[in-house]
């Protein structure tokens, strides 16, 4: 079957989703990211790939991060960026999700960073934009978050250089989060030899070990020696129900504190995609702690970021 994201020279069209992305296009990404730090890796170059060009920021969900480091990034580029405030845009009259990118398209949008928060929206705007037009996914319902995923990868590398030789664990809700899915697709093309997920029964997808996963439903279990820890937001508006019992009882099983993080390596990296939940899913002390690179996630996204816009706008037609 055709990948939706791939053009016909099998180049990245759009950045849908990273399942089935090839492993040499998330290298080259990571490759292209790294050209775009300093030797240290936290000052970001600008540079003119981008000039001439309109990103169209359009969040029909929250953000902090993501919204604002594709801005930082497109800016960097040199593009020019709208940022579509859904709030107070037509589609609070009634407008549909395709009028909106039409319209938008008519004012010569060259990109849109999209988050919705429907599974499949990015792939349903990429169906029906012009061959020249770009779509990124930044976020749909809980299916997919391919540039969360990326930048993961990326800090990943910087910290452990390799993939072939890590054991990562996921922790927490992976039922609702697009987050985990797009970074196990990602994790195991990269090479990643063992891929936990550690959560309650009720947080987990059925068949979730169907995706290349050992599964644990314990802490204490799925800790022991590992060289990084990815730990997930409780996705609080996406759950239907009550599948936990308390944010208490939470934290006490599947909270990261000073004691369960002593289970994985002494050199084990923390990371969490953000927003955190302190004292539900971390510990204030973990979170802040020398384990952890959850700010350095956030600078490296606008590099990964900078990355997959201008592979792109730099793509053949
Ligand atoms: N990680 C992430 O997607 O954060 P935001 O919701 O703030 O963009």
């Amino acid at each position: 079957m055709k990948n939706p994201q791939l053009n016909k020279h099998g180049e990245l069209q759009h950045l849908l989703t990273t399942e089935g992305l090839p492993a040499a296009i998330m290298r080259d990404i990571l490759d292209r990211a790294a050209t775009f730090l300093d030797a240290g890796g936290h000052e970001i170059k600008k540079v003119p790939l981008l000039h001439g060009k309109s990103v169209f920021n359009v969040f029909f969900e929250n953000s902090t991060r993501t919204r604002t480091t594709f801005e930082i990034a497109a800016k960097r580029l040199s593009a020019d960026v709208v940022n579509l405030n859904i709030g107070s845009s037509s589609t609070s009259k009634g407008e549909t999700l395709l009028d909106t990118v039409g319209n938008l398209c008519a004012m010569h949008a060259d990109m849109f960073v999209v988050r919705h928060a429907q599974s499949g929206a990015a792939h349903f705007i990429a169906r029906h934009v012009a061959p020249d037009v770009h779509v990124i996914n930044a976020g749909d319902g809980r299916h997919a978050h391919p540039t969360q995923a990326l930048l993961d990868m990326f800090t990943i590398r910087h910290y452990k250089k390799e993939f072939h030789n890590l054991r990562v664990a996921i922790i927490g809700d992976v039922l609702h989060s697009r987050v985990a899915r797009s970074q196990i697709h990602a994790l195991t093309t990269l090479g990643v030899p063992e891929v936990r997920v550690i959560a309650p029964k009720t947080l987990l997808p059925t068949m979730v070990e169907n995706l290349g996963v050992h599964v644990y439903h314990d802490m204490v279990q799925g800790l022991r020696e590992v060289d990084v820890v990815l730990m997930l937001r409780l996705q609080n508006e996406r759950m239907a129900g009550a599948l936990l019992p308390s944010a208490q009882e939470y934290f006490k099983y599947y909270g990261l504190t000073q004691e369960k993080l002593a289970l994985a390596k002494s050199d084990a990296i923390v990371m969490h995609p953000g927003p955190m939940n302190r004292g539900i899913e971390i510990d204030s002390s973990v979170a802040d702690g020398a384990h952890s690179v959850i700010l350095s996630q956030v600078t490296f996204g606008i590099a990964v970021r900078m990355a997959v816009m201008s592979m792109l706008a730099g793509k053949a037609q």
